[in-house]
């Protein structure tokens, strides 16, 4: 049985390292020189590298991949995208190709407010509590002055702040639900220290408050955070064109593609299992930008999410149709993203990803994003009503499959000449490649 360690993050790396090469492994040095061949040879950079978390003990690489030949808004993009999927970049490529002779996409940002709340139990008379509020609304603001200062410089800020009676969902739970402008930053420090004062200013200005009896002083504050669902933080992203200009090599009947194409978004739009893996597909593009950008894919993925159920029911986040001989695909989802601050301007691979998409606001990321889900939606569908997505996806896995069976050179001809007019499996792989190899 393993031992548990007290003061793990006090030893130094190599000393974490061998202690979970002697407690977890068969042959610990194998597992140490493992850890240690994923180490950056520039001491400065895996020291950055080392410093982004608690007990870091090596790199995980996830390759960094690149989709040209995007047209946003008249402007041609090359998206980086961070990503371990096959297919994803590939597909992310054909999209951005076919739609680039097509008007490109059109991306458009509708709004950028973000939220934050100081949740609190106040047990008294609802009225009195609204009258406080009313009254020291001002202080809130006063009170964050020096957190806000650069802030509005920059042309941001708090936007408001209200009082939000909960208690229809909990006896005595209210809120300070703010709203905020974060500009070219995701705004999550900045919110939060915000909300920290909030609620400071909340127990002490009630604690004094006149009208107040003891017991309504008394107000617990239970947590203050930004919340990661945004829906006033939106940009939609979309691509149309006539009918007839959607045909080309797997699409030769384009009036009868574009007729299933909007059936299959509507079944997500309807259908929940097949909904979370349309949107799963729409994902695929989305995280893999956030994540070259050195945003935090797991606020936008819970973000995201909670938008594609704001109905009650888990739906599409990409809607399709066609009126009056135009098709037209689309998609409208919360973002908070950020361009400076947090790693933007730390990880080297970030920044290189930044300068690529010629340093862009975090409103022109919006629509990078965005764009990138759209497409992929797009490529999953097309492959999906048309040819059925093993093609393409498996085509892509074989190198998967030829690495992890170590095949060498002359075996990668063979077998990629084979598979080339062969429909590729795991199992029909490993039989061709054991009969090279009797
Ligand atoms: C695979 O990563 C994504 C798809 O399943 C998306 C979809 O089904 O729309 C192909």
């Amino acid at each position: 049985m393993n031992k548990p360690i007290a003061g793990f993050s006090k030893l130094s790396k190599e000393e974490k390292i061998n202690w979970i090469a002697e407690e977890y492994f068969s042959t610990p040095s194998a597992a140490i020189a493992l850890l240690k061949n994923y180490w950056n040879t520039d001491e400065k950079i895996q020291k950055l590298h080392d410093e982004f978390i608690e007990n870091t003990i090596t790199n995980f690489y996830i390759p960094l991949g690149v989709a040209p030949n995007f047209l946003i808004n008249g402007k041609y993009s090359t998206i980086p995208m961070a990503i371990e999927e096959s297919s994803v970049v590939a597909a992310a490529s054909k999209s951005a190709k076919f739609w680039s002779t097509r008007g490109g996409f059109k991306a458009t940002v509708i709004n950028t407010e973000k939220i934050g709340q100081v949740h609190f139990i106040y047990t008294g008379d609802v009225s009195k509590l609204d009258l406080f509020f009313v009254q020291n609304k001002a202080k809130f603001f006063n009170d964050t002055e020096s957190i806000t200062k650069n802030m509005q410089k920059r042309g941001g800020g708090i936007l408001d702040i209200v009082l939000k009676d909960k208690t229809n969902l909990l006896p005595n739970y209210y809120q300070l639900h703010a709203t905020f402008e974060t500009k070219d930053s995701m705004g999550a420090n900045f919110i939060n220290s915000c909300l920290e004062q909030f609620a400071k200013t909340l127990k002490e200005e009630a604690s004094t408050y006149e009208l107040f009896t003891t017991s309504e002083k008394d107000i617990t504050v239970i947590m203050s955070i930004l919340s990661n669902y945004v829906p006033n933080c939106i940009v939609r992203a979309e691509v149309s064109c006539p009918v007839e200009e959607l045909a080309e090599k797997h699409i030769l009947n384009p009036q009868d593609f574009a007729e299933r194409f909007v059936q299959a978004v509507q079944i997500a739009e309807v259908e929940p299992f097949r909904a979370v893996t349309h949107n799963k597909g729409i994902m695929n593009g989305i995280d893999a930008v956030v994540l070259a950008t050195g945003n935090d894919f797991r606020a936008v993925e819970a973000g995201i999410h909670a938008y594609a159920a704001k109905s009650g029911q888990y739906s599409s986040l990409s809607h399709a149709k066609i009126e009056n001989g135009i098709f037209t695909f689309w998609l409208e989802i919360p973002l908070a993203l950020g361009t400076v601050g947090g790693l933007t301007s730390l990880h080297p691979l970030v920044k290189l990803s930044l300068e690529m998409l010629k340093k862009p606001s975090a409103k022109e990321l919006m629509e990078v994003v965005a764009v990138a889900g759209l497409a992929q939606n797009f490529a999953a569908l097309r492959s999906l009503t048309t040819t059925g997505i093993q093609d393409g996806h498996m085509k892509m896995h074989l190198n998967n499959i030829l690495n992890q069976f170590e095949a060498n050179d002359d075996e990668r001809i063979l077998i990629r000449k084979h598979f080339k007019n062969n429909a590729v499996s795991h199992s029909a792989v490993v039989e061709f490649i054991d009969n090279l190899r009797k």
